[in-house]
C-alpha cells in the first residue's frame, strides 16, 4: 500500500467514525452494542483489513427489532411532510461526506471511486425524491355506485421494514428503500452484507445524528448479522415487509420465509442483461455502451451487460471495437483517478470467474480477449470477451457477477427478441438502432420482458426517478421513483355512508325488516 492510498485510508476512516473494532447492531443514537463474533471488512485491492465489525447476535437482533416497533408506533404519527424534513436533514449530511462515503464505497468494495461517489449521489437524488414524495402519498377518490356514498383510498405506514442489501450496492440500494419507507411512516432495520459492513456502520452514524439532533424515535437501526439471524429477522411478524436484494437463490428462500407467514417482499434479485445490437447500430454508441455495461463495477451490478445480441452482419467489428476498448481498460487501484476497473469482491467471486470461462470454453467459447486471473495481493480478474457460445448453456443462462460478456449473433429481429428473454432472468435490456419501428418493438409488449428496457444507452446506470427491478427470477419487485414508495405503505380502501338509508352495492335488495322505531 503507498503512502497516499495509507493516507487516504486513515482519513476516510476516521472522518465516518470507522474504529478498529466496531459494533455491527444499532438501534439508534445511543442503541450501539454486538455481541456475536468478530468478522474483518477486507479491501479487495489488496486484501488489508480495513476494520473488524462484530456481528449482531440474537439478543442483539432482539433488541434492534423492539426498538425498531416501538419507534414505528410513534413515527407513523408524525406527519408525513415532517418526516420529509429528517431525510432532508439526512441528505444534507451525505452532501458533507459524499467525498468520503464514496471513496470508503471503493476502500470497502472495491468499485472505482468515480462510481463510489455516484453511489453516494444516487443517495442523496433517491433522498430529495424521498422529500418531495412525502407531500404526495396520494390515494384516490373513487366514484360509488350507491348514493350519498364516498368512496375513497388511503395509505397508512406498514410499520417495521426490513431492508437485505448485497455488497454490490452497499449504500444506495439502502437508500432506495430507506429513504421512502422513512417517509411513509415506518421504521426500517438494515441488514447489510456483511462484505461491506463498514459503509453500512459509516450511513448508520449519519443516520444517528440526524435521529438525535431532530429528537426522532430510532426510525433507522443496523444489524450487521450471520445467515441464521438474517432468518430470524424475516421470519419476525413484526417485520411487515422485507426487501431482499442479492441472489436469485438467497431471494427465493427469504420470499419463502417471509411468505410462510403472510409477509410482505419486495424481491430485487438476478439479472442476465443483454445488449441488442441491430445491423443499423450506431457504432459510437455501441462500445461505450457495452464497455461501461459489462467492465463498470468489474461485472458486479445486476444490470451489467451479460451478453451482446449482435446481428450477425455487424459481430466481427462490433468485437474488434470492443477488443480494442477493452485494451484500454486500466485495472488497479479503485482509489486512484484513471482506473476504470477495480477487483472482483473476495477470493469466491474469482473462482467463480475461473469456473464460468471454464464452463464457456466447454460449451464451444472462445476468448476474444481477457480471460486471465491477475495476481494478488487483492481479487484481480481481467474483463473478458467470450465469442462462439451456445445461448442455451448453462453457464450464459446463469448470473456470473464477473466481467464477462457473451456474445452471440442474431440474424432477425424476432430471434433477438427471444434470445433477450431467453433467460430465466429479467432485470435490464436494451437495444440499439436507428429505426424507430425496430426500437418500438423491442419495447412493446411482445417484445423485451424484463422491467427495464432501454433505446440507445447501455443496460445499467439507471436514474432513480424510475421504478427498478425486473420480471421472472429478478422476483417482480420495484424500487426507488415512480410509484414504488406503495410497496412501503398499505392500502385502505374507506366508503363512507352520509345518507340515511342503507343501499346495498350490486343493488342488493336484503329485504331488511322495519326497525322496531318505524314498525311503533
Ligand atoms: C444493483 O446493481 O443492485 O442501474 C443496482 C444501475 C444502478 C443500480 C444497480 N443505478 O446500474
Amino acid at each position: 500500500m503507498s503512502a497516499s492510498t495509507a493516507e487516504l485510508r486513515t482519513k476516510t476512516l476516521r472522518s465516518l467514525g470507522i474504529v478498529a473494532e466496531n459494533q455491527g447492531a444499532c438501534s439508534g443514537p445511543a442503541g450501539w452494542r454486538a455481541g456475536g463474533a468478530s468478522i474483518a471488512s477486507i479491501n479487495p485491492a489488496d486484501e488489508t483489513t480495513l476494520a473488524a465489525v462484530l456481528l449482531a447476535n440474537a439478543a442483539d437482533l432482539e433488541a434492534v427489532v423492539a426498538s425498531a416497533t416501538e419507534a414505528a408506533q410513534a413515527w407513523r404519527l408524525v406527519p408525513a411532510p415532517k418526516r420529509g424534513e429528517a431525510i432532508r436533514r439526512l441528505a444534507d449530511l451525505l452532501r458533507d461526506n459524499k467525498e468520503a462515503l464514496g471513496t470508503l464505497v471503493a476502500l470497502e468494495n472495491g468499485k472505482i471511486r468515480a462510481e463510489g461517489l455516484g453511489e453516494v449521489q444516487e443517495m442523496i437524488d433517491i433522498a430529495d425524491l424521498a422529500v418531495g414524495q412525502s407531500r404526495m402519498l396520494y390515494g384516490k377518490s373513487i366514484p360509488s355506485e350507491r348514493p350519498q356514498h364516498r368512496m375513497s383510498e388511503q395509505w397508512h405506514p406498514l410499520g417495521v421494514v426490513g431492508v437485505i442489501t448485497a455488497f454490490n450496492f452497499p449504500v444506495a440500494v439502502w437508500a432506495w428503500n430507506a429513504m421512502l419507507a422513512a417517509v411513509c411512516g415506518n421504521a426500517v432495520i438494515w441488514k447489510p452484507s456483511p462484505k461491506t459492513p463498514l459503509t453500512a456502520i459509516a450511513v448508520q452514524h449519519l443516520a444517528n445524528r440526524v435521529m438525535q439532533e431532530m429528537q426522532l424515535p430510532n426510525v433507522f437501526g443496523l444489524a450487521i448479522c450471520d445467515v441464521k439471524e438474517t432468518q430470524a429477522l424475516a421470519a419476525d411478524p413484526r417485520v411487515a415487509l422485507v426487501s431482499f436484494t442479492g441472489s436469485s437463490a438467497v431471494g427465493r428462500e427469504i420470499a419463502g420465509i417471509v411468505a410462510a407467514r403472510f409477509g410482505k417482499t419486495l424481491l430485487e434479485c438476478a439479472g442476465n442483461n443483454a445488449l441488442v445490437v441491430a445491423a443499423d447500430a450506431d457504432l459510437e454508441l455501441v462500445v461505450p455502451a457495452a464497455l461501461f455495461g459489462a467492465v463498470g463495477t468489474a461485472g458486479q451490478r445486476c444490470t451489467t451487460t451479460r451478453r451482446l445480441i449482435v446481428h450477425r452482419s455487424r459481430e466481427a467489428e462490433i468485437v474488434a471495437a470492443l477488443k480494442h476498448a477493452y485494451a484500454q481498460v486500466a485495472i488497479g487501484d479503485p482509489t486512484q483517478p484513471g482506473t476504470l476497473m477495480g477487483p472482483l469482491i473476495d477470493a469466491t467471486a474469482v473462482k467463480n470467474y475461473e469456473r464460468a470461462l471454464a464452463e464457456a470454453r466447454a460449451a464451444g467459447g472462445i476468448l476474444a480477449c481477457g480471460g486471465r486471473v491477475r495476481p494478488g495481493p487483492g481479487f484481480w480478474v481481467e474483463p473478458t470477451i467470450v465469442t462462439g457460445v451456445d445461448h442455451a448453456a448453462a453457464v450464459v443462462q446463469r448470473e456470473t457477477f464477473a466481467p464477462i460478456l457473451y456474445v452471440i449473433p442474431f440474424d432477425t429481429l424476432a430471434q433477438a427478441i427471444a434470445l433477450n428473454n431467453g433467460v430465466r432472468q429479467g432485470l435490464s435490456s436494451s437495444i440499439f438502432t436507428r429505426d424507430v419501428r425496430v426500437a418500438e418493438a423491442f419495447v412493446a409488449a411482445t417484445g423485451s420482458d424484463c422491467g427495464i428496457a432501454n433505446v440507445n444507452l447501455g443496460t445499467s446506470g439507471a436514474e432513480i426517478g424510475g421504478a427498478f427491478g425486473g420480471e421472472k427470477e429478478t422476483g417482480g419487485g420495484r424500487e426507488a421513483g415512480s410509484d414504488a414508495w406503495q410497496a412501503y405503505m398499505r392500502r385502505q380502501t374507506n366508503t363512507v355512508n352520509w345518507g340515511s338509508s342503507l343501499p346495498l352495492a350490486q343493488g342488493i335488495d336484503f329485504g331488511a325488516p322495519a326497525s322496531p322505531k318505524a314498525a311503533r
